[in-house]
């Protein structure tokens, strides 16, 4: 299976690898894992007083799609508020990143871990 030249850079040049502490009431943090490969993505934001993302940081465990997906959208999030960001769609992804179809739930893995940072962040206000 070939990796379209974007994954590829995301894959080399990941952006924003990183963690940021998850205790802090600001930053919203998001676990998930791919029952079907068993990869895992950690993806955290931070959020300013006026309720926009200021940062963003993943870590991936996982395929080089997963990697992308999680990079490329700690990318995108950055300088949204969340509700832009609650309407970025696993599918955004894939298409940005010519995923073919068996790599598609790579991009979902993304999708689900920001829901999840966002959900933890909610949880803390
Ligand atoms: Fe091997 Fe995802 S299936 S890293
Ligand atoms: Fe499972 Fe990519 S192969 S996340």
């Amino acid at each position: 299976m070939a990796y379209s030249e974007k994954v590829i850079d995301h894959y080399e040049n990941p952006r924003n690898v990183g963690a940021m502490d998850k205790d802090a009431q600001e930053v919203g943090t998001g676990m998930v894992g791919a029952p079907a490969c068993g990869d895992v993505m950690k993806l955290q934001i931070k959020v300013g007083a006026d309720g926009i993302i200021e940062d963003a940081k993943f870590k991936t465990y996982g395929c080089g799609s997963a990697i992308a997906s999680s990079s490329l959208l700690t990318e995108w999030v950055k300088g949204k508020s969340l509700d832009e960001v609650q309407a970025i769609k696993n599918t955004d992804i894939a298409e940005e990143l010519e995923l073919p179809p068996v790599k598609v739930h790579c991009s979902v893995l993304a999708e689900d871990a920001i829901k999840a940072a966002i959900a933890d962040y909610q949880s803390k206000q």
